[in-house]
Parts: structure tokens; C-alpha cells; sequence
């Protein structure tokens, strides 16, 4: 458990809520745990249907956690953070997100797994990964590309600048943009639907839909092996120490 994810299942809904507001949701290892073990827990619960995910306040996440980026950088596959982003892969059952406000870094990647996706008006979302010196994560140098095409994936995660609910809707990431009020009872009226079909042929349609689950997991693991060089080099420690410092990174030095 943790107290900064809180779960509810009701009417076949597994509602999950990042609750961190005072750090803008930004998400610790003990928070993927919770999100690893609720997603993968569904598809064996026949009490759980679908899973809608959201945040508190005016954030869905502001990604990892960056102090614990720079204090206890991930050096191997079994951390819960990978685990999270396995289950974004290969849940079987479906994932519906309402993004409420600022999604930063995996807070978009993940919006690439889900199977419908509702943003507020408000909602800013971002993949600053190179501007941390870091790599693209959770497939979405795979997915975003064939989702939208090069260059729009390439502005998106080259430039990393933060981009709003209608370019993300724009570019296939979001369904449909919603006023804040209406956003989370849009997102469960959508989950109520899918929760009165017949569970299997739901379950069988998001596998067919989703043929590539294996070269998915495959580009996953290749940017996990440069995520975690990365994580540890001298550069990204730059940035994220500027970051803390809330200073602009200084990498002139680099070669
Ligand atoms: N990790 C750790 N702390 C974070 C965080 C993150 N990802 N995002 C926000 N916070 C913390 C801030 O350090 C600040 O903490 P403090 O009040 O103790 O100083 C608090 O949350 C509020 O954030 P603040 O920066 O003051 O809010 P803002 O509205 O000006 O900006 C963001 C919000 C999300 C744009 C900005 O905080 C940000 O860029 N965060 C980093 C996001 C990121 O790079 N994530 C990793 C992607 S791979």
C-alpha cells in the first residue's frame, strides 16, 4: 500500500487515484508498486471489469519522482517502475485514464498504452526526457511514432516542450477534451459501458487490437538498458541537480 495511491473498486470500476498534490503527484517507487500490483491484480479479480486512472488537484503526475531519480537511480529490471510499465503492456483487461492537469514524462508515455484516454481542458502534458538528458521510456519511442508518424513523435520527444489537451488530441493521444467538471464522470461513464459488454470478447478485442505486445515489450527493454546508462551519467545528474536547485542545467561542458 501507499498513502499517496488510493484504490476503490465499486460496480466493476477499479478507480485508482495518485493522491501526492504538495509534490504534484510525482511518482515514487512505492507508488508504482501500488499501480504494478492494481493493474496486474485486475486481470485476476472477476470483480474488476476495466481500470480508470487519475490524479488529485491540478496534477495526473509529474512523472518519477526526480530526487529519487538522483538519489537511488534504478540499476535493474525487477524495480516497480519497470514492473508498472510491463503491466501498461500486457494487462489484459482495459485501461481508460482522465487526465486532470499536468502529465509530465510517464504520465504521457503511459497514456500510450491505455485504451480510451480523456484530458481537461486544462491538462499540460510533457516528455522532457531529453532535456534531462535521459531517453524516451515504456515503448513510446515504438509507440508514439506509428501512433502519429516521425516527426510529430520526434517534436514531441526531441523538443520536449509541454503541449495541451487539444495538440494531444490533435496528434491520436487523447479521445476526447473535456471541461474539468465534466472529465472523471466522462471517463466512468465510458468505464461503465465497458463493464456491462460481455468480459471476454472485451478481453479479446483489446488483445487483438494490441497484435504487437512483443515488439512493444522488445523496444521497452532496449530503452530500458540506455534509460539506465543514462540515469547515471554526468549529464543527466546535471540536470537533475539543476532541477533541485531550480537552476537551468549548464551543459556547455559535455562533449
Ligand atoms: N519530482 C520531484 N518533485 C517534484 C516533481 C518531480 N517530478 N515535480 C514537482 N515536484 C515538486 C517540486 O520540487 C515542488 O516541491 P517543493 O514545494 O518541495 O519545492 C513541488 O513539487 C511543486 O512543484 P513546482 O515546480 O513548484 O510547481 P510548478 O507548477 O511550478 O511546476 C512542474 C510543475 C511539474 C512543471 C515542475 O515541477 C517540473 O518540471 N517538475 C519536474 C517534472 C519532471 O521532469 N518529471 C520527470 C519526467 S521523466
Amino acid at each position: 500500500m501507499s498513502r499517496f495511491v488510493d484504490v476503490k473498486v465499486e460496480n466493476g470500476i477499479q478507480l485508482i487515484t495518485i493522491n501526492r498534490p504538495d509534490k504534484k503527484n510525482a511518482l515514487l517507487q512505492e507508488m508504482y508498486s501500488v499501480l504494478a500490483d492494481s493493474l496486474f491484480g485486475a486481470d485476476d479479480n472477476s470483480d474488476i471489469r476495466v481500470t480508470v486512472i487519475t490524479g488529485v488537484e491540478d496534477s495526473f503526475t509529474s512523472g518519477n519522482d526526480l530526487g529519487d531519480f538522483l538519489n537511488n537511480p534504478m540499476q535493474d529490471e525487477e524495480t516497480p517502475v519497470f514492473r508498472f510499465l510491463k503491466a501498461l503492456a500486457t494487462i489484459k483487461k482495459p485501461l481508460i485514464s482522465a487526465v486532470n492537469g499536468l502529465a509530465v514524462g510517464v504520465g504521457t508515455t503511459m497514456l500510450m498504452h491505455c485504451d480510451l484516454v480523456y484530458a481537461s481542458k486544462e491538462a499540460k502534458l510533457s516528455l522532457p526526457f531529453v532535456n534531462l538528458a535521459l531517453v524516451p521510456e515504456a515503448s513510446s519511442s515504438y509507440l508514439m511514432p506509428k501512433m502519429m508518424g516521425h516527426q510529430r513523435a520526434a517534436e514531441l520527444l526531441m523538443l520536449g516542450e509541454p503541449f495541451s489537451a487539444d495538440k494531444a488530441y490533435e496528434y491520436g493521444i487523447v479521445n476526447e477534451v473535456t471541461s474539468s467538471e465534466a472529465l472523471l464522470s466522462t471517463a466512468m461513464e465510458a468505464a461503465a459501458k465497458i463493464a456491462a459488454k460481455a468480459p471476454e470478447a472485451v478481453r479479446l478485442a483489446k488483445a487483438l487490437l494490441k497484435n504487437d505486445g512483443e515488439a512493444v515489450l522488445k523496444q521497452m527493454d532496449a530503452e530500458g538498458q540506455i534509460f539506465r546508462s543514462r540515469l547515471v551519467s554526468d549529464e543527466a545528474r546535471e540536470a537533475m541537480q539543476a532541477f533541485m536547485e531550480r537552476r537551468p542545467p549548464d551543459f556547455s561542458k559535455f562533449a
